[in-house]
């Protein structure tokens, strides 16, 4: 079965094809290590993966939850779905349709999807090029350069985001744009604010040099106001790099914004539950990894997103539905690698 947007859809009528003991270790191994290179809130890497004989288990470790930003873990959530849509590449590179369940165990809610290998189905091209795009794929902060974006593109990822049943919402008019900005500068003003918003970001945050394999290096975000009229996340916020340290320069220079801002645009969901996210996730990785393809990248603004007021507001102004992220579409002259935890830290056998 092939969905409208060229991805083989899971099938729920045929059986698991259970492969041998040492080819499912080989096999689940080669999966989770495309499924943790999908981004995640603050690259806190929230997952963990079981090896089981017919496929695999994604759980959400919440360990790794932010309890302030994200107290409800729906980053969380969404971070992990981006990481099944690279299992689920990855499943089909191996030449099977994955079978996948969303939380199918109500008794478990940390369980968030079973994988199952599905029949044997060579996987196609349009997928091939997916799964070799997943290390070239990074988050963009700042300012994009002017090239306007391929025709169409637009079009293409909302009609993907709607294949994997998400809205993807492009603000193309100046003044909604303008609307939105001004809700994310409201919402890192706020968070700015905060003391325990500081703390929580510190705690994700690495020197550069570092060993770590999770969190933001520094280096890995710009530490100075750029003018684009979406402000990124102060992310060095009260470490002597960041802006509320210097001051909290965040002048926008209106003039040069608009090129620089790139396309933006909001992914929404019907409802708001975890499968929601779940979806959203899924459907984010789609869009990103599609991007990628066209050396399109994107970058996020999902401050106002975790305050409850602004969200709504987004909601009753600018989107039907629920936004779930923002983000800015466009070219960027260097791209910027983030760490990831060894394989073996996050899938084990049970
Ligand atoms: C749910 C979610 C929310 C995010 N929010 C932001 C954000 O507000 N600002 C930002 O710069 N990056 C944001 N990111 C991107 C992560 O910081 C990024 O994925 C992570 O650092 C790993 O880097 P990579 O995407 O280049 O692999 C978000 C990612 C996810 C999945």
């Amino acid at each position: 079965m092939v969905s409208a947007t060229g991805f083989a859809a899971e099938r729920r009528d045929t059986p698991a094809t259970p492969l041998g003991s040492e080819r499912t270790d080989l096999a689940a191994r080669f999966v989770v290590r495309a499924a943790i290179l999908a981004p995640s809130i603050h690259n806190t890497q929230p997952w963990r993966f079981i090896e089981r004989l017919d496929g695999l288990e994604l759980w959400a470790d919440r360990t790794r939850l932010l309890p302030i930003i994200d107290p409800g873990g729906r980053e969380m959530l969404i971070s992990c779905g981006a990481s099944l849509f690279n299992a689920r590449l990855a499943v089909r590179r191996l030449g099977f349709t994955p079978r996948v369940r969303l939380l199918p165990d109500p008794a478990h809610p940390g369980l968030l999807a079973r994988i199952t290998w599905g029949t044997r189905t060579a996987p196609r091209p349009y997928e091939e090029l997916l799964y070799r795009t997943i290390p070239h794929r990074h988050t963009h902060r700042g300012r994009f350069l002017a090239t306007p974006l391929p025709p169409m593109l637009s079009t293409v990822l909302a009609g993907i985001a709607r294949g994997e049943g998400v809205g993807l919402r492009v603000v193309k008019y100046e003044a909604q744009r303008r609307q939105l900005a001004e809700h994310v500068q409201a919402a890192e003003a706020l968070q700015l604010r905060d003391p325990r918003i500081a703390g929580e970001l510190m705690a994700w945050t690495a020197p550069a040099d570092g060993e770590r394999p999770d969190g933001l290096a520094s280096g890995a975000y710009p530490v100075s106001a750029d003018g684009v009229e979406l402000p990124w996340r102060d992310i060095a916020a009260g470490a002597p790099g960041g802006f509320r340290h210097r001051g909290g320069g965040r002048e926008i220079d209106q003039e040069t914004a608009p090129a620089a801002v790139g396309t933006v645009a909001v992914l929404t969901t019907r409802e708001d539950r975890r499968v929601d996210w779940l979806l959203a996730g899924q459907a984010l990785q789609h869009v990103l990894l599609h991007a990628a393809t066209l050396d399109v990248s994107a970058a996020f603004h999902t401050q106002p997103l975790e305050l409850p007021d602004l969200r709504a507001a987004i909601r009753r102004d600018l989107v039907c539905g629920h936004p779930q992220m923002l983000l800015r579409l466009g070219n960027v002259a260097r791209h910027q690698h983030s760490r990831r935890r060894p394989v073996t830290d996050v899938l084990s056998t049970e």
